[in-house]
């Protein structure tokens, strides 16, 4: 496995890749890697010739200073994971590599077709665009025909799908495939996250009350004469009551339009949640 660190030499190499007609497989993270990531890293090996991950925390897409300087950073760590699960290359610049002092500063603007104006993007006011602006440069730079990424972030993976649609109209990702893949859970039932690396261990067990009432609402859903709004309400109550954890939004929306739905057919609920000073997000198909 080889360490990238700079676009040019990464450039090279995919041209190196392309001209033997190689398969490319991408993953994006930002470090701090674990068990999901690993399932992402996996199956991009598979399936692809060559498996480029890359690692940067990516600093457009903070727009809370605090949260961008407490983000976990091991590149030591992670390297030895994507090695021995068979990553081939790492791409990992530094951010004055990877932007202009322009680009740092200034909103990369795109038509978010309104996905960005709900949940997370309404409570992180340019967070998306500095995903996206991240995103497209890897996929610039990488030129992959798949790229895999977490549902998790299930609202990241709908603008990433809707950026790679409009922008393969144009031509200009050619067949780029982006892949979903499944949340993974600790046994617990808590979501993994680069964040939980934060938590101490009181707050790990009392964070499992998030995904807990995520399940529960399955079932609640399924009482005769539920609606969306009274499940909605029941799993805020529920996160709230329990010490420590405060709700910032939980909403069940549809899948594809991420708009609130008064249905639980195609419907998704997503959560944050503050456990002390960590800010976690969970979600759960209906
Ligand atoms: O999901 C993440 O870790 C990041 O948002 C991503 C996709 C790597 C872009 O920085």
């Amino acid at each position: 496995m080889q360490i990238i660190t700079t676009k040019a030499a990464l450039e090279a190499v995919i041209e190196e890749c392309k001209k033997e007609k190689q398969s490319i497989g991408l993953v994006p993270t930002m470090g701090a890697l674990h068990e999901g990531h690993a399932s992402l890293v996996r199956r991009a090996v598979a399936e692809n010739d060559i498996c480029v991950v890359s690692v940067f925390v990516n600093p457009t897409q903070f727009n809370n200073k605090e949260d961008l300087a407490k983000y976990p950073r091991n590149i030591e760590r992670d390297a030895e994971l994507l090695s021995r699960i068979g990553a081939h290359y790492v791409f990992a610049p530094t951010p004055e590599e990877m932007y202009s002092a322009q680009e740092m500063n200034t909103t990369f603007e795109f038509d978010f077709a309104g996905l960005d104006k709900v949940m997370e993007g309404k409570m992180r006011p340019g967070h998306f665009n500095g995903v996206v602006q991240v995103v497209s440069r890897l996929f610039y730079l990488t030129r992959p025909e798949k790229a895999y990424f977490g549902e998790k972030d299930f609202q990241q993976l709908a603008i990433i799908h809707h950026m790679v649609e409009r922008s393969s109209m144009a031509g200009t990702f050619g067949k780029l495939e982006i892949i979903g893949c499944p949340i993974v859970r600790e046994e617990s039932g808590l979501a993994m996250s680069s964040r939980n690396e934060r938590l101490s261990e009181q707050e790990k067990q009392t964070a499992l009350a998030i995904s807990k009432t995520l399940f529960d609402s399955l079932k609640w859903a399924k009482e005769a004469g539920a609606t969306v709004a009274d499940v909605q309400q029941r799993v805020i109550d529920t996160i709230n009551a329990v010490p420590g954890l405060e709700v910032e939004y939980y909403e069940i929306v549809d899948q594809t339009t991420l708009l609130p739905t008064d249905t639980f057919e195609h419907a998704i609920g997503c959560v944050t949640v503050y456990c002390g000073p960590v800010r976690l997000i969970d979600n759960i198909k209906y």
